[in-house]
């Protein structure tokens, strides 16, 4: 998650607030010593069952919406990743076709204080997802993120380009990555950024909150980047999927996977105001006041230029919607909006 935002009830009294941040399935009753309960576990004969990580998190919930009942999802507390020694035993009687590994370790401030577990999470246990994998000969689909690059310059970063994460969280994203490349012969990595949906703890649904009770917020502008919803990473990295599956040999590799276009979280913060202020009532909020990283005092260090490039996607036949008409779907599909489709 993110913290982007100064919220300025009185310009001269500022306050910083951080945030970021079955039927298809027939069931047995799997007894797991180790825990000493009964589970569920689910099972899918003459379908391909999509095991997704994590339970309540912003991806697992958009490709759970996708991917339908085909998928099912394991996560705390049944499957923790601060228990990376765990993950083999407590996956081992899955039959997945492919697993996604959705989960994360996403407090990119907290990281840089709790080092160890950011570090579990987001490279040690991934490493036991990618020999997972292995052993089960199915592609492990790893999301990561626009932070392995340093930000510098105004180019697109490709897929191909040099890593250099300049904070701890981009830091284990990047080893993540490595672990899955070293461990996982077939293998998607998926980058994407600024990721928001209807529900989750991210900047869309904070800046709706905060205007509630402020007249005036300030928003970074020179950070610039691809706000993507949720939904289009998980329907744009599915096609992908289907097309690479579909291929004679399983051709893995990184795949940068964002809305289209890019802009500011000012812009993005003024854009998500003006569309979502018909449906708010209540709202304080009259001024949106753009202000640049280097004033906005974050104690990370976060990359300026967050542009990927779509080209390799495009070329692998999957073209992603512009960022504003995926807003202007969030948001319909928040506020319950019916265009009579
Ligand atoms: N959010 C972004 O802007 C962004 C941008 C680029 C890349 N990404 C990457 O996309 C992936 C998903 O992000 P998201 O936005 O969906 O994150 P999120 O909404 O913060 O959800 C994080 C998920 O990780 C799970 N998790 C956290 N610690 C865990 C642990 N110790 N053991 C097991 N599960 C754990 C959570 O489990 P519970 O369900 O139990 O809470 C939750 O399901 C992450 O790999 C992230 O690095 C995110």
């Amino acid at each position: 998650m993110r913290e982007f935002v100064k919220l300025t009830a009185n310009p001269t009294n500022n306050t910083q607030h951080n945030f970021e941040n079955d039927d298809c399935l027939r069931k047995k009753t799997w007894l797991t010593p180790a825990l000493g309960s009964n589970r569920v576990l689910p099972h899918c004969e003459g379908n391909q069952l999509v095991l997704l990580t994590g339970k309540k998190g912003q991806m697992t919930r958009a490709f759970k919406g996708v991917i339908g009942e085909q998928s099912v999802q394991v996560g705390r507390p049944e499957l923790d990743f601060s228990r990376p020694h765990e993950i083999q035993e407590i996956l081992a009687d899955y039959s997945p076709s492919c697993l996604i590994n959705c989960a994360g370790y996403t407090q990119v401030n907290r990281a840089q204080d709790e080092k160890d577990l950011a570090e579990t999470v987001n490279v040690t246990a991934v490493k036991e997802l990618a020999l997972y994998c292995e052993k089960k000969n199915i592609p492990l689909i790893h999301l990561s993120t626009d932070y392995v690059f340093d930000g510098s310059g105004n180019d697109y970063w490709k897929e191909s380009d040099v890593c250099n994460p300049i904070n701890f969280y981009g830091q284990t994203k990047l080893h993540g990555e490595i672990a899955v490349q070293e461990n996982c012969s077939k293998h998607l990595i998926i980058r994407t950024s600024w990721i928001y949906d209807e529900e989750g703890q991210n900047f869309l649904n904070r800046i709706l909150e905060v205007a509630k009770s402020r007249d005036v917020i300030k928003v970074v502008n020179d950070q610039k980047g691809a706000p993507t919803y949720a939904h289009d990473v998980a329907q744009g990295t599915w096609d992908l999927y289907q097309n690479l599956i579909n291929q004679e040999t399983f051709a893995s590799g990184i795949y940068n996977v964002t809305n289209s276009d890019i802009t500011t979280w000012h812009e993005f913060a003024v854009t998500l105001f003006e569309l979502a202020h018909p449906h708010l009532e209540n709202s304080q909020l009259r001024t949106i006041e753009p202000v640049l990283t280097e004033e906005f005092g974050d104690s990370t260090p976060r990359p300026l230029n967050s542009r990927l490039s779509m080209q390799k996607l495009n070329d692998a036949g999957v073209v992603m919607p512009h960022w504003r008409d995926a807003l202007t779907r969030c948001l319909d599909n928040k506020f319950g909006v019916n265009h009579g489709i």
